[in-house]
């Protein structure tokens, strides 16, 4: 039954709004509380004519991929489609989406597409993404790119076959902070690095489409975040080899939740994440980083703030909205410069697709090695698609 918000939560609701206009500035606020409501957001000045289509119409689809190609990129969305066709009809109407699909095959057929953005459920991702490369379009996929080895290999396959560009939605390397911190950040070859992750994370209940075992856990939707930061943050010296890795979780029965994650490299590396939702953020979710490396020290402050130590000198920067890098991530496809190298991607999907392996099956310990697992998949991509095996590791990325 339908029960009226009591005045303590309709007090709530506006100290959110309020609160989210603080982080995310006033437009983004705008987006995020119209893609809840479904209403129509005011379009601003014109946008350029458009060739994208949307797969996946949810939370995400509206107030950050709508919003940034909307407000940034000023690029309009020819067509759209989500298995549920409200959320596909309510997006359509509010963001002014010229087509909106009962089925990805009238999306995929839509005249004039030629850039994909897909966030839909993990599951569908990386299936979606190879048909579309196959049909030479551009992809953008958020992340989890895959949730088991199987789709990673037809969604490598594909894009090997592919005249199509394919990018992830892995947004935090993305960052100011990330970008200023490896700007700043001196190498040294010889040293090892440490990376602290504590992330605030939404409480979701068992039920909810992330926690699913076939939709790669938690550790898919969330701990994959880090463990790209990681990767990424790895080869700014260059990849170790071997990893150790530990978990621990609070409860056995929820082991992609309240979990700890330890990795040590063969080159000294350090790396912890620790996801912990035991109450709703007011704010939504928290990310608290520390960094060490060489003389550089740093902590990032919910992607709000960071301050950078270098011996005697003391940096500090304020990112006001909060900036965690999806304007940039989601604008790849339209930048000049070549982005992030995709091979990073590889590697953290496949680093995730082992820890989730273990959260699976509750193993708390377990060796990965880098050179190991992509030998096997290079292999297993060439002869899915006929090529010859290289005879070193010669594949450019
Ligand atoms: N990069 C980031 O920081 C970030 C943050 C949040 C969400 N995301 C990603 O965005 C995507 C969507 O998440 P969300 O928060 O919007 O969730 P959501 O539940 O609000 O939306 C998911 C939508 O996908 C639709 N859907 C489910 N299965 C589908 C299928 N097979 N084909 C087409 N549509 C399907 C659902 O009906 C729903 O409308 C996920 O991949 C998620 O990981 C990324």
């Amino acid at each position: 039954m339908f029960q009226k918000a009591t005045i303590a939560e309709q007090l709530d609701r506006w100290r959110k709004l309020l609160r989210f206009v603080r982080i995310y500035g006033p437009g983004r606020t705008l987006y995020k509380a119209a893609g809840r409501m479904r209403l129509r957001v005011p379009q601003l000045g014109r946008t350029r004519g458009t060739n994208i289509g949307l797969i996946g119409c949810g939370q995400f689809a509206f107030a950050t991929i709508g919003y940034y190609l909307q407000r940034y990129f000023r690029r309009g969305i020819l067509a759209c489609y989500d298995v549920d066709e409200q959320a596909t009809r309510t997006l359509a109407r509010s963001l002014r989406v010229l087509r909106a699909c009962s089925s990805v095959e009238e999306l995929f057929e839509t005249p004039e597409l030629g850039l994909v953005y897909i966030a839909s459920d993990h599951a569908s991702h990386a299936d979606y993404a190879a048909r579309a490369l196959d049909r030479g379009l551009d992809v953008y996929v958020e992340k989890p790119i895959a949730v088991t080895e199987e789709q990673l290999l037809t969604l490598l396959r594909a894009r090997v076959r592919s005249v199509g560009r394919l990018f992830a939605g892995y947004n935090r390397p993305f960052s100011k902070a990330i970008c200023i911190l490896r700007s700043l950040t001196k190498v040294d070859l010889s040293g090892g690095i440490t990376l602290g992750c504590f992330i605030v994370g939404h409480r979701l209940g068992p039920e909810h489409w992330y926690r699913r075992p076939e939709q790669g856990t938690r550790v898919c939707g969330n701990i994959g975040h880090w463990l790209d930061l990681f990767v990424h943050m790895l080869c700014w010296r260059s990849l170790p080899d071997k990893l150790d890795i530990a978990i621990t979780w609070a409860d056995y029965e929820e082991r992609d939740d309240n979990i700890c994650i330890a990795i040590r490299s063969d080159r000294g590396d350090l790396f912890s994440v620790i996801l912990t939702s035991r109450n709703e953020p007011f704010e939504g979710i928290n990310e608290t980083i520390n960094f060490q490396h060489g003389d550089t020290t740093a902590r990032i402050d919910d992607f709000r703030r960071m301050t950078v130590w270098q011996a005697a000198k003391l940096k500090k920067y304020r990112f006001w909205p909060k900036d965690v890098g999806h304007r940039e991530a989601i604008g790849q496809p339209f930048a000049l410069l070549p982005g992030r190298a995709w091979h990073e991607v590889e590697l953290s999907t496949l680093l995730m697709l082992h820890i989730t392996e273990m959260v699976r099956l509750g193993e708390q310990q377990s060796t990965f090695s880098f050179a190991q697992e992509w030998t096997r998949i290079e292999a297993a991509i060439d002869e899915g698609v006929g090529r010859p095996s290289p005879t070193c590791n010669s594949r450019s990325h």
